[in-house]
């Protein structure tokens, strides 16, 4: 039912986790990164006319909860919506501060469901833009990439802001453990600039590496090449040691996997805590040696998603 201003009585919206495959860190100085939605983590957003806010699910930490708050504050005045009060409900089914893009998915679909509560259309650009609103907020430095990710149902290639389909050839599990520790994107980022901008020669040269990674493994994804894009993912995991963002329990993770017989494991999102990923073979035999091996290392949880197939 509709009022005089075009407005429903409830909207809802959706929106899935990430994992960045590779190149988060050196992604926000200018090289390009591969993600890959999580379908399977999802945030629900249901929007009402007039009330309070409500969380539900895992509690979202303050600032993405802000972020998101003041993306729809946002969005309610550009369209000129000043007399409305809307009451936002989330179901967050994805581990905030874990890496997995949980403040862009709330975000994402909070917006969604309150464009529809108002009657509008958001196009990719505009939902992009209202999404990123409430990343710098949460995040501070937001390279983009975690809005792009939720948005996009296909793994994509991320580089300055824009973002393509990452052609994908392999088929493989992808399983992400979670450390249990709380990620601390913020302080990630502003380390690793400062990391980064205290040798600018050999920031330069990581940099470089880091790129020439992230281009190899984009032919490895889409050439199918699944032992060397999970070397390139191992290695990458150590350059984010050198930067700084890596943690005793995460390369302690990450080395178990590959004695369960990962193809590669790192590290993926800010770090200083949040999850792992291991590139498994598609079958469920290796990728549950590979979980049990994650718990038994001390992962809290572990999920398994699909490279190359329904994820
Ligand atoms: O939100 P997280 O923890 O997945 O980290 C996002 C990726 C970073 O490269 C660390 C930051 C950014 O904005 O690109």
């Amino acid at each position: 039912m509709d009022d005089s201003r075009g407005m429903r009585l409830r909207g809802t919206g959706h929106a899935h986790a990430k994992v960045i495959l590779i190149g988060e860190h050196t992604v926000v100085h200018g090289t390009p990164a591969i993600a890959v939605p999580v379908r399977r983590l999802q945030i629900d957003a249901i929007a009402y006319l007039g009330g309070t806010n409500t969380t539900t699910g895992p509690i979202a930490p303050d600032t993405a909860r802000s972020g998101t708050d003041q993306a729809v504050q946002e969005l309610l005045r550009q369209w000129g919506i000043t007399d409305a009060t809307v009451d936002l409900r989330l179901h967050i089914g994805i581990p905030p501060a874990r890496g997995l893009g949980g403040s862009a998915a709330c975000t994402a679909a909070a917006v969604r469901a309150v464009a529809q509560l108002c009657g509008r259309e958001l196009d990719a650009a505009q939902l992009y833009e209202s999404v990123q609103f409430g990343e710098r907020i949460a995040h501070g430095r937001a390279s983009g990439i975690d809005t792009a990710a939720v948005l996009a149902s296909d793994p994509i290639r991320f580089e300055r802001g824009e973002s393509r389909p990452a052609a994908c050839g392999v088929r493989a599990g992808l399983i992400i453990a979670d450390s249990g520790i709380r990620g601390e994107t913020r302080p990630a980022v502003a380390a690793v600039a400062a990391r980064l901008g205290d040798d600018p020669r050999r920031g330069s040269e990581i940099l470089t590496h880091a790129r020439e990674l992230v281009e190899e493994s984009a032919e490895f994804l889409s050439a199918g090449r699944i032992a060397e894009l999970g070397r390139a993912l191992s290695e990458f995991h150590r350059v984010l040691g050198g930067l700084g963002v890596s943690l005793p329990r995460l390369d302690h993770l990450a080395e178990a996997a590959l004695r369960a017989g990962a193809y590669g494991a790192k590290l993926t999102g800010g770090g200083l805590g949040g999850c792992v990923i291991a590139l498994a073979d598609p079958d469920t035999e290796s990728q549950q040696r590979i979980r049990t091996a994650l718990t038994e290392a001390g992962a809290i949880r572990t999920w398994v998603t699909t490279l190359g197939g329904a994820s």
